[in-house]
């Protein structure tokens, strides 16, 4: 008999628009949240050279000393916080790595991690796979579906044990601003539970927004954890290279964990992340610059078409569009725009029931294909839900 855990967790409505569009042809793929453009050519040639060199071995479970040494120097650089790279870094296969090992470490059965709804799915596989129980709180679109600390201090109980925040958010391109983060940090202060900062979009972020870390506020080692990662900043989806900044209390038996699960990241990913942190960082100011273009591109024609709307968001690269006006569920949309114009996007209800209403466009696309899908999804609107 399969676990009852593995039974428990649900299917990614993600990869289940992916499944239902294999074998179609001539598909406007705007699911996955990958990157299109490539890694750059530096860092490439960077892993190259470490291959061809002989960089083959297991390293250390918690990473490379160099990638450790590079990633406490970004955290002071960029983000105003200071980790030992010795005892307080671990690298890891992605953040998705990270933020399962995280769960492992920190919960036991039926301890609850406070988190938005909408929400990135994989983080309730998380919790549910380390035996923990996701408590979502709803965000709106009135609020630019930020997390409220209010909302999530009514939601704590006696056993909750971390409350996670994501900012730029992912779904909804939500930015968390100061005030908020703050106040975050002053909950879990209060309450006595660990705050996990996932910023693994820190770097997509336009107009006047700011990516600020909770772990830089005076007095939080203890409880403040900072997840990030290389694959959206650097276009490194695929190398997998992403880590965990926390006390040695967190990070020692977290190592434990990461021995039995896949010992460590791949060497000369990790050697290549050196590279993408020390070298010049022009190549994602030209990212940003574009994924703007883009979501600006996005935000105008959709909100030229009947019964859709959306807002700017303030980061990543997705918008949360209103399609509330359509009259059907997402789920129903996103099946008919998919069937009837070959355009592939996310129902909002994939990532919780607050995102009813609501389709995940991810604009990180190129010119080309995002154009063809609005005049895609105009058409088929026009024609099937705004009868004349
Ligand atoms: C919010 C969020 N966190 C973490 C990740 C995982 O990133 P990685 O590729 O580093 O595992 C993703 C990937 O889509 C994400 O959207």
């Amino acid at each position: 008999m399969i676990a009852e855990r593995a039974i428990l967790i649900p299917n990614s409505a993600i990869r289940q628009f992916f499944n239902l569009a294999q074998g179609m042809e001539n598909v406007n793929d705007l699911t996955i949240g990958a990157p299109d453009f490539e890694t750059p050519e530096y860092i490439v040639k960077s892993a190259v050279k470490a291959s061809l060199e002989g960089h083959h071995y297991y390293s250390a479970n918690a990473g490379i000393m160099p990638l450790r040494k590079a990633i406490a120097a970004k955290l002071e650089r960029d983000n105003g916080i200071s980790y030992d790279p010795e005892t307080e870094i671990d690298v890891t296969i992605g953040a998705t790595e990270a933020l399962g090992l995280l769960m492992m470490t920190l919960l036991n059965p039926g301890d609850e991690v406070i988190l938005a709804d909408p929400t990135w799915p994989n983080y309730i596989t998380q919790i549910l796979m380390a035996g923990g129980v996701p408590v979502r709180v709803p965000t709106f679109e009135k609020d630019g579906f930020s997390l409220q600390v209010d909302a999530v201090e009514e939601a704590i109980t006696e056993r909750t044990k971390a409350i996670l925040i994501n900012s730029p958010n992912n779904p909804t391109g939500a930015i968390l601003d100061r005030e908020s983060v703050k106040g975050f940090v002053e909950l879990a202060r209060k309450h006595g539970l660990y705050l996990i900062s996932d910023e693994v979009y820190e770097k997509i972020i336009y107009d006047q927004n700011q990516h600020f870390s909770p772990a830089s506020l005076p007095d939080t080692k203890d409880f403040v954890i900072t997840v990030n990662s290389f694959s959206k900043s650097y276009a490194m989806c695929g190398w997998r290279v992403g880590y965990v900044a926390a006390s040695e209390k967190v990070i020692t038996p977290l190592l434990k964990l990461q021995e039995g699960m896949a010992s460590c990241a791949n060497t000369m990913a990790q050697m290549a992340a050196v590279t993408a942190l020390e070298g010049p960082q022009d190549a994602v100011n030209e990212m940003v610059k574009r994924y703007r273009a883009r979501r600006d591109l996005m935000v105008e024609g959709l909100n030229k078409i009947p019964g859709i709307s959306v807002e700017k968001p303030g980061g990543a690269f997705y918008l949360f569009v209103n399609v509330k006006g359509l009259g059907k569920s997402s789920q129903e949309i996103a099946t008919e725009l998919l069937q009837k114009t070959g355009v592939m996007t996310v129902p909002g209800s994939g990532f919780g029931s607050a995102g009813e209403g609501f389709l995940r466009i991810c604009y990180a696309k190129n010119d080309e294909l995002l154009q063809k899908a609005l005049e895609r999804i105009h058409d088929v609107v026009i024609k099937d839900y705004c009868p004349a």
